[in-house]
């Protein structure tokens, strides 16, 4: 199966963000969208989820047009995302959080459904009692990619997880996100600002500056680079 973009253009109002951009995704690869702040890579991911409305190009899914699509209908088609932010509910417990990913499964898909995800986070499944908001930063994000993960998913979008997290938890959250494409064979798209992370994990990464992508490649490649520098120093 595979996820592509082509020529995705988005606006907010008059004004142009995204000026078609392409790009494509195996299931069972996780690919980085790299760039500096405001690059236009969270436009991108909710322009492929319909939460932006694209003004031109495709979205495929196997060839299959669902640009502009609304979200609930990519989330149908097999793609959800995990918004900046880490938004768990915080006054449920991490179990609850996990079961509103699952409402529309039976209960014994549920249960199956969250023994993998205690399985790709041990911690998760320690603290399923535990009030969500009393969880750590890197818990909570982990949190957040499992109740996405609860509708067995195709692909996934996650914008920034490692944001505002210590090193060492991003690391644990990074071998998780492994794990996911791995073992559970679903495709990734990983925003990240953080290239060094990013190319440690992803097999292919594709650069944006202001709205275009102006650099892609597998990680050897864009690492030695001197365009990617200067993308992310956001110079022309
Ligand atoms: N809701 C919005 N309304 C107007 N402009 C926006 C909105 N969201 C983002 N932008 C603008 O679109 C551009 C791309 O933003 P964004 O996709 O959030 O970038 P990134 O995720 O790479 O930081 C920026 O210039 C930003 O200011
Ligand atoms: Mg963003």
């Amino acid at each position: 199966m595979t996820l592509a973009i082509e020529g995705l253009c988005a606006a907010y109002g008059e004004i142009e963000v995204l000026h078609g951009i392409s790009l494509s995704v195996e299931k069972g690869q996780l690919i980085a969208l790299l760039g500096a702040n405001g690059a236009g890579k969270s436009t991108a991911i909710k322009a492929i989820m319909g939460l932006v409305k694209p003004t031109a190009g495709r979205v495929l899914l196997d060839g299959r047009d669902i640009a502009g699509e609304a979200a609930h209908l990519a989330a149908r088609a097999g793609i959800v995302l995990v918004p900046e932010g880490r938004r768990i509910f915080k006054k449920m417990t991490v179990e609850e959080n996990l079961q509103v990913g699952g409402v529309v499964r039976s209960a014994a898909e549920v249960r199956e459904r969250l023994a993998d995800i205690y399985a790709l986070f041990p911690t998760l499944g320690e603290r399923r009692r535990q009030i969500g908001g009393t969880l750590s930063g890197g818990e909570q994000q982990m949190l957040a990619i499992g109740r996405a993960l609860m509708s067995r998913p195709s692909f996934i979008l996650m914008d920034e997880p490692s944001l505002g997290l210590a090193p060492l938890v991003v690391e644990r959250v990074h071998q998780a996100i492994d794990r996911i494409r791995r073992e559970m064979g679903i495709g990734g798209i990983l925003v990240e600002q953080n290239v060094v992370i990013a190319l440690g994990v992803a097999s292919h990464a594709y650069v944006l500056m202001r709205g275009s992508v102006v650099l892609s490649g597998d990680p050897k490649t864009l690492a030695a680079s001197p365009q990617l520098k200067e993308a992310y120093l956001g110079m022309g």
